[in-house]
């Protein structure tokens, strides 16, 4: 990627077809921030001997894994496998489930999430979200991420209520293409805009982790490498957890990859070992589309 050569790891994605290289992207050595920081950097999120059940049909099994800040970690692995399941598991999105129940730990800077004295809406706008299907609201491109903050009572004035709007919009990259019809309806923008402008919503309320579930899977080529650089810009900031069933994708974008099968974490590691010299004889199948 760094060396404008197409994908990363083309040598085991052979199924690669050519994407344009991303922007501004830093070299190799300090796009895998995992090795140098070492085993003394604490999890910003630590997830250990969890199951989740749907009624009695248990999806998730014994998962271990931990996530790291300021860092993108990629989730993969095929249809059903329960990535969106884990990743929804990580605000607690499951719980509007009926008969949905999850064991083991799940902590996020130390504090268990299920907890009982956890506040629920505190916590999803503490671990913001971002879909596969971008959801506006039918309101104004202001409204949308002014929303949040009225909400949240986050701000105090209308002035510092339209800088904090313009911040984000900023933030999402969205902000040029938007900042002389902040009134127009949120429904006029393109599909990637949508996407870009709930990113910037999720943003509005200060997360420090933003999940992110298949976020470019119905968008176009172009769309898509938007939403790529803006992940790769956003975890300088923020902890970010992807799920994408696009390989290529998971290659260029994270930092650590995680590779689920079968309700089982089979193995998660620094990105570039994952699709180049995987441990594990099944992740390397999957990686080099054996099966999937
Ligand atoms: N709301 C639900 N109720 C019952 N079963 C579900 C629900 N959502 C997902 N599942 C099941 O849980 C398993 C994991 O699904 P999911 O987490 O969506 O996987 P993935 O995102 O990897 O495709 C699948 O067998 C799926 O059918
Ligand atoms: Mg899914």
């Amino acid at each position: 990627m760094e060396t404008g050569g197409g994908y990363r790891y083309s040598m085991l994605i052979h199924a690669a077809t050519p994407a344009p290289v991303l922007g501004g992207r830093p070299a190799a050595s300090e796009s895998h921030p995992t090795a140098s920081q070492g085993p003394t950097v604490k999890p910003k999120i630590d997830v250990s001997s969890m199951n989740f059940f749907y009624g009695a049909n248990r999806v998730l099994e014994n998962i271990k894994l931990a996530i790291h800040p300021n860092q993108v970690t990629a989730l993969i692995g095929p249809s059903g496998c329960g990535k969106s399941t884990f990743l929804r598991s990580l605000n607690r999105m499951n719980d509007i489930v009926p008969g949905a129940r999850v064991e083991g730990s799940i902590r996020i800077d130390d504090q268990d999430i299920y907890a009982s004295s956890v506040d629920v809406v505190d916590l999803r706008r503490r671990v913001g979200m971002v879909f596969q299907k971008s959801n506006p609201f039918p309101k104004s491109i202001f409204e949308n991420v002014a929303y949040g903050l009225r909400i949240n009572h986050m701000t105090r004035s209308r002035e510092e209520l339209r800088g904090r709007v313009e911040s984000s919009l900023k933030a999402a990259a969205l902000w040029d293409e938007v900042r002389d019809r902040l009134h127009a309806s949120a429904m006029s923008l393109s599909g990637g805009q949508q996407q870009r402008l709930c990113i910037a919503r999720a943003l509005a309320v200060e997360p420090d982790i933003l999940l992110m579930d298949e976020p470019a899977s119905a968008l176009d080529p172009i769309a898509t490498q938007r939403i790529e650089e803006l992940i790769y810009q956003l975890k300088h900031r923020y902890t970010i957890v992807i799920v994408t069933h696009n390989m290529q994708q998971a290659a260029r974008v994270s930092d650590v990859t995680a590779f689920f099968w079968l309700g089982k974490l089979v193995e998660s590691d620094r990105t570039e070992k994952i699709f180049t010299a995987p441990t594990e004889k099944l992740t390397e199948d999957y990686v080099t589309g054996r099966f999937g």
